[in-house]
């Protein structure tokens, strides 16, 4: 596992943009996993100026979302559907065809997102977030560690923290579809960017604390390749 804490939280977040614009510079047809939420919004916003300006090109590249949530409708604005196309889709020449997230609408699609992942080859590298709880995706703690996509129901944390996006925590949908802890694991190359103080304990967690399906993160201290970036507020525990 390496670790790496950056001046400020868009220094992480481009840290992790230079890490997958470098994948693709290398493999124009990678297969990228994907992840939501505010932190790597700067990371997006490197690679579409990388693309505007002609130095990474999507147009062989291939994409897999972590998660969506369930009962809320793609073209909904707070759709992970919608997120995706207003920050990276719509901004550079993915083809729609290369494009895949979750949906949820039946019990046999995480089965089916699972086959797609390894029809394409298996994900060259993922990019992750983390909860405040030590969620990677929406793999909330739990006795056991996931393996395939499935459903899961959101712990009271994840909705309070999410509540900001939604007009109130009430509106916070309570399930979500997301990959499992062995679709990250199976990543060739995993990223994960964690920004500000109340990711701080999250990070300690996952790089110092015992493996343990309480905390999901911390099985990335098994995967061959894993890069964890942080601020320095995200990183403070991590004084040695
Ligand atoms: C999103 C996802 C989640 C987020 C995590 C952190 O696709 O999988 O695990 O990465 O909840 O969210 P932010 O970045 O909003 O703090």
């Amino acid at each position: 596992m390496e670790f790496h804490v950056y001046e400020n939280a868009r220094a992480a977040c481009e840290a992790a943009g230079v890490l997958i614009a470098a994948q693709i510079t290398r493999k124009g047809d990678s297969v990228l996993g994907l992840a939501t939420g505010s932190t790597p919004i700067p990371a997006y916003e490197m690679l579409v100026s990388w693309y505007k300006r002609g130095v990474i090109d999507f147009d062989r590249v291939r994409t897999f979302n972590l998660d969506e949530y369930v009962g809320i409708d793609e073209k909904n604005p707070l759709s992970y559907h919608s997120f995706m196309e207003e920050h990276l889709f719509s901004k550079v020449n993915l083809r729609p065809e290369n494009v895949h997230l979750p949906s949820g609408r039946s019990s046999l699609d995480g089965v089916a997102y699972d086959e797609a992942i390894r029809q394409a080859g298996g994900i060259d590298i993922q990019l992750l977030g983390i909860g405040r709880n030590g969620h990677i995706g929406f793999n909330e703690p739990a006795a056991d560690f996931t393996y395939g996509t499935h459903v899961v129901t959101l712990t009271e944390d994840t909705i309070e923290a999410n509540a900001r996006f939604f007009n109130s925590a009430d509106d916070v949908p309570r399930q979500a579809i997301s990959m499992g802890i062995g679709n990250i694991m199976s990543a060739r190359c995993v990223v994960l960017v964690a920004t500000g103080e109340s990711k701080a304990n999250a990070v300690y967690r996952t790089i110092r604390g015992p493996i343990t399906p309480e905390v999901p993160a911390s099985i990335l201290q098994l995967h061959p390749c894993c890069v964890i970036l942080t601020d320095r507020e995200a990183g403070k525990l991590m004084t040695d």
